[in-house]
């Protein structure tokens, strides 16, 4: 208990209890806005000047303050109190210290309702575009593996069970297609929230002529917010963000998840760097993909934090509330939890390889021909539900007999239709079949290599 070092709690007793100055804070994870938080302050100062509010003297001694401010914190030498609740007093209260009333002034028509509104969406603006660029690390170091493996083919799974063969680089670049998704939705999220909310004041904008345009042109802003009642307690694109980083976390883990069956013994499809495995502390043999696993893991949180903001937006008043302070905890988990397994899938691709000849040895069992054997039969002129009951019943007496289709002779075909005939081979080759997917997007060696060139360009220009 003490004295409140708070200036700006006239109205109040003045009493501080620790516990509360405890449960109150946002100081020790908004400082990470210090920056923003003193670009904003700098902006809405050049405003201020600008329409006669403050001189262009004061403008000047704020400004210097403020840069100096901004070199403490990122020095590690300014010393932050709790007491100060959050970054925006904390920086304030500085100021006051340094250049003294003229300090007072920075405030004018703002409050730290639109102040922090605008520093969430100006340090969102920024993380965006380092998570799209760490996204497009991940996607150039998916097709850089697909270039190595246009030709090379894999049995593609539905239900986990053996479906039809495909080229490696395709399965690949599906994963591209999902992170090229999530860095459009990003874009979006980006476009969304720039716009500037300074000048709605605490709720219902300021009787002084401050010009809301020109602090946000010079935030770089797009445009302004229209209704200052909405704009102090908008925190949907924290929302949507957070929406955003769970998508991608799932695709992460979905990866994640097929890698972690791949290296495993029973598939032996890839091998993971050693760098990217941990060992066992019993057991001597171990080669665990344990950071596939965490980022597997981190998804919880990821999508704890969406369903956290969620609920902090639910039902809460019109306007602002202090429940809005909660917004960053889960903002910040959110992107930080993102941040770091992007990274570590980057390294994890670009550290595996495909063990293409294990695979190969493989492909002859689980009838991965047989689609494509339907489709010949609908080629030499049988309707397709025929075609299907067909090589369903040549399945199923190839299994009884522990035989593979490749196994039948095609006097053994024939007995079944007679529409087979020799050129039957060519789809059961499987290397064959899949230069014969002739669908657009198909995984066939051909389309795999021109989405890679594709897809090396148009990373390329990022
Ligand atoms: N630290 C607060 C937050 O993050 C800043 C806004 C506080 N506004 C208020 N009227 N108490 O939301």
């Amino acid at each position: 208990m003490g004295k409140s070092e708070k200036s700006w709690e006239k109205r109040l007793s003045g009493q501080i209890d620790d516990l509360a100055v405890n449960f109150v804070e946002s100081l020790s994870y908004d400082r990470r806005l210090y920056k923003v938080d003193i670009a904003g302050s700098i902006a809405h100062a050049q405003m201020l000047a600008d329409q006669g509010l403050i001189t262009k003297a004061e403008y000047g001694q704020i400004k210097k303050a403020l840069f100096e401010i901004g070199d403490e914190i990122a020095a590690g030498t300014f010393v932050f109190n709790k007491v100060h609740e959050d970054i925006h007093m904390a920086v304030e209260d500085a100021l006051i210290r340094k250049i003294g009333d003229v300090g007072k002034k920075l405030h004018t028509g703002r409050s730290r309702n639109d102040q922090v509104a605008t520093d969430i969406r100006l340090w969102m603006r920024d993380e965006i575009e380092l998570m799209q660029a760490r996204i497009t690390l991940v996607q150039q170091a998916l097709v850089k593996l697909a270039d190595q493996y246009k030709a090379g083919i894999m049995p593609a799974y539905t239900h986990l069970q053996r479906a039809q063969p495909i080229v490696i680089g395709a399965y690949l670049l599906s994963f591209v297609e999902q992170l090229e998704r999530d860095w459009r939705r990003l874009k979006n999220c980006r476009d969304l929230l720039n716009v500037c909310p300074l000048g709605s004041g605490a709720v219902a904008g300021s009787t002084l002529p401050l010009d809301r345009q020109s602090t946000a042109a010079l935030l770089g802003f797009s445009g302004i917010t229209y209704n200052s009642i909405d704009a102090v307690s908008d925190r949907d694109f924290c929302a949507e963000f957070i929406f955003d980083c769970s998508l991608i976390a799932v695709h992460l883990s979905r990866l994640a998840e097929d890698w972690i069956l791949y290296c495993s013994n029973e598939f032996g499809f890839i091998t993971i760097d050693d760098k990217y495995c941990t060992s066992s502390s019993m057991m001597p043999q171990k080669r665990n993909p344990d950071m596939l696993e965490l980022i597997r893991g981190k998804t919880g949180s990821v999508y704890g934090a969406l369903m956290a903001i969620l609920t902090i937006l639910k039902a809460q008043p019109s306007t602002y509330n202090r429940d809005l302070q909660e917004d960053k905890i889960h903002v910040f988990q959110a992107a930080d939890t993102i941040d770091l397994s992007l990274d570590m899938t980057a390294a994890i691709v670009n550290g595996t390889r495909f063990n293409t000849a294990r695979i190969a040895a493989g492909m002859d069992r689980g009838f991965l021909e047989a689609t494509a054997l339907a489709e010949y039969l609908v080629r030499k002129g049988v309707p397709f539900r025929e075609a299907h009951g067909i090589v369903g019943a040549l399945v199923a007496q190839c299994e009884k007999e522990d035989k593979r289709l490749t196994d039948l002779t095609v006097e053994q075909f024939r007995m079944v239709c007679d529409k087979i005939e020799a050129d039957v081979a060519d789809v059961l080759d499987q290397a064959r079949v899949v230069t014969q997917y002739k669908t657009e997007g198909a995984a066939s060696p051909a389309q795999t290599a021109e989405q890679v060139a594709y897809w090396m360009r148009k990373l390329g220009e990022r």
